[in-house]
């Protein structure tokens, strides 16, 4: 079991929605939290509210759809703090459009912040991590990284991409026998804002996920070494239930409603 107490914790997107409540948590149970946002307003907030309640944080404005900003921020989190124990790579971005009312820029840009940016923090950051023989990197996918959805093109592959990216990983370190723990997340729509307006068919078996529980359920599995994470239970049956022909696979997801989800999302 992984404790917060005296750890260091990076935590991408620190200052809203899931990374600013896993940051606060994290704070309260002892941890250094090193917060990474776009928002920087939002940042000072998070941080003054960590060391009102006595929690360590430091604060880095990046952009993370910058990587030499992500490796100015990592270089300057090495020289004051060190490699972080624990690496959380939760911001994200998503456009709601159909594939071809999005622009060039906004494709990249989902891209360049849901898939590249974890992948060169993780990138600076492993070598130390597999000198010293631990670490814990966490990788916020989404249920969309296991199912391709009507409207969400962009963010789907940029989900995809981040969660086959964390596999790949995962089998490396296992390989090579180094003791550095992974997680991916899967979550299904949070109340969070980010996807503000999306409509569920079936609420009982697919809710809309409350913010304060996920965060519970994410640090939980990070405490445990879980290597997996999806939510709600029936996102687990999404891989399973590809060993059906397409159109079978497609029209199950139709039915519970899944491509027309995103038609009422305008986001915040
Ligand atoms: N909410 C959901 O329904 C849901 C479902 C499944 C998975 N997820 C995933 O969970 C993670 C957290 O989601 P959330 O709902 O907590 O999102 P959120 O409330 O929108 O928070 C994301 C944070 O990331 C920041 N950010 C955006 N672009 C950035 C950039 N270029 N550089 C640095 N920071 C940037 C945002 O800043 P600004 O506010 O200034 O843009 C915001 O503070 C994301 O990876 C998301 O894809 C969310």
């Amino acid at each position: 079991m992984t404790k917060f107490a005296n750890k260091t914790v990076l935590i991408t997107g620190a200052a809203n929605g899931l990374g600013r409540k896993m940051a606060l948590e994290i704070g309260r149970q002892g941890a250094h939290a090193i917060l990474w946002d776009i928002d920087a307003k939002g940042l000072e907030k998070v941080a003054s509210e960590l060391s009102s309640i006595g929690a360590k944080a430091t604060h880095y404005c990046c952009d993370l759809s910058s990587k030499d900003e992500i490796y100015d921020c990592a270089r300057k989190v090495q020289n004051t703090s060190g490699t972080p124990d624990i690496i959380i790579n939760n911001a994200g971005i998503v456009s709601g459009k159909s594939f071809l009312e999005l622009s060039d820029e906004k494709i990249e840009k989902t891209i360049l912040v849901n898939t590249l940016a974890p992948i060169w923090l993780v990138k600076f950051f492993l070598p130390e991590m597999m000198a010293r023989k631990s670490g814990h990197i966490v990788n916020i996918s989404s249920a969309a990284g296991t199912i391709g959805v009507a409207g969400l093109a962009d963010y789907c592959a940029s989900k995809f991409g981040i969660f086959g990216f964390h596999e790949s990983l995962r089998n490396e370190l296992k390989k090579k026998k180094i003791p550095i723990q992974t997680t991916v997340v899967c979550p299904y729509y949070i109340n969070t804002g980010m996807f503000e307006g999306v409509k569920t068919r079936f609420p009982w078996i697919l809710p809309i996920l409350e913010e304060n529980k996920v965060v519970q359920k994410i640090l939980l599995a990070i405490q445990k070494n879980r290597p997996c994470l999806m939510m709600p239970w029936i996102v687990y049956a999404v891989m399973p239930l590809r060993i059906l022909p397409v159109g079978m696979f497609d029209w199950i997801a139709r039915f519970l409603g899944i491509h027309t989800g995103m038609e009422e999302f305008h986001g915040r």
